[in-house]
């Protein structure tokens, strides 16, 4: 076990032993190699340094309170960076080898999972660039997948707390047609700005409106966007956001808490009329909206009453973390074991 302040780990860089990798050549998928090393090296014209051509995933490892590690629904983020290595062209990861560098990242960093009950976990973030050169603008013939590991905190360290938000309509992450429902570098570029300001202003996040009619709630930064109200889950139907496993998971736990689940369009002045709401995504699992700025006109929608999570984000949030950590029945069957003894 390593000599970590389990306690005092936030959502960042910890260095760890070991990342894994495999390189595409030749038109295919070579043998998973082992790495000490925090670098890569690359040629200089690199797709991924000047057309974009990279993305990436994030998942998380949970040491449960059975002492067994697990890792949660790995499957969907490996169809997502499939459905990204599509988007851009990238060449695609099989599922073997995707899992094969899961389990083998984490059994070589186990020391590296915070104990069960530190609220920590083990943060996957796989990663596939293109590494074989071109001048002219076009897909790499090279490609590299990798997996590094880095042990992450509770998001919400000061307790389970509300947070502001912005609304903007002057940036957008995405177009309509482009890239928004894939996980790639470039629409985090195009987010950044917002993001910053949002933060400078007072903000956690800012939320995107879509970026076609400006009417409707798109994405709340890194997470989806949920509301609930009259028993229903409510999540907006765009193609431009980010299919999040996180909100997958949710829609399936709040249909079986009894909730109608609605995905559609959420125009923009039905925030006022949420008792809860909420943005979801793997780092923090929910983080509840206390109320959201229209920056804009100035329009603050007051959703969280006396500054506390609703009884449905608290809900949610129990049940999706108890099966994370082992401590719920799994009855989707959405863990998996991984054996690090
Ligand atoms: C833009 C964006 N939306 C939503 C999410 C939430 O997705 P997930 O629940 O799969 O982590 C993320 C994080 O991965 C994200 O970057």
């Amino acid at each position: 076990m390593q000599n970590i302040d389990w306690s005092s780990l936030s959502f960042g860089y910890v260095k760890t032993n070991y990342n894994v990798r495999c390189y595409y050549r030749n038109g295919k998928w070579g043998e998973l190699e082992i790495s000490s090393s925090e670098q890569v090296s690359m040629h200089m014209a690199a797709t991924c340094l000047h057309y974009g051509q990279e993305a990436f995933e994030g998942l998380k490892c949970y040491r449960g309170k059975d002492g067994k590690v697990r890792i949660f629904r790995w499957k969907e983020n490996c169809k997502r960076l499939q459905s990204s290595a599509e988007a851009i062209m990238l060449a695609k990861v099989p599922d073997e080898i995707f899992k094969a560098a899961c389990w083998k990242v984490v059994q070589l960093n186990k020391d590296f999972i915070p104990p069960y009950g530190t609220g920590g976990t083990l943060y996957l973030r796989p990663l596939l660039i293109g590494t074989g050169e071109k001048v002219g603008v076009g897909p790499a013939d090279e490609y590299l997948f990798m997996i590094f590991v880095t042990p992450v905190g509770p998001y919400f360290k000061a307790g389970f707390k509300p947070v502001k938000m912005q609304l903007v309509r002057d940036y957008d992450r995405a177009a309509p047609m482009g890239t928004g429902h894939v996980k790639v570098g470039g629409n985090y570029a195009a987010s950044l700005r917002a993001g910053e300001r949002a933060h400078h202003e007072g903000f956690a996040a800012s939320i995107f409106a879509d970026a076609k009619t400006k009417q409707y709630i798109d994405e709340a930064g890194p997470a989806n966007f949920f509301g609930i109200k009259d028993g229903k889950y409510i999540t907006p139907d765009s193609g431009s956001i980010l299919p999040s496993i996180t909100n997958l998971s949710l829609r399936e736990l709040a249909a079986d808490m009894g909730l109608v689940v609605e995905r559609r369009h959420v125009p923009i002045d039905e925030i006022g009329t949420f008792e809860e709401a909420g943005a979801c995504g793997t780092a923090a699992v929910i983080s509840p909206i206390d109320s959201i700025q229209d920056r804009e006109n100035g329009t603050v929608y007051q959703i969280a009453k006396n500054g506390e999570p609703g009884p449905w984000c608290q809900k949610l949030y129990k049940r999706l973390t108890g099966i994370q950590f082992g401590e719920e029945e799994d009855k989707f069957g959405w863990c998996e074991f991984v054996d690090v003894d």
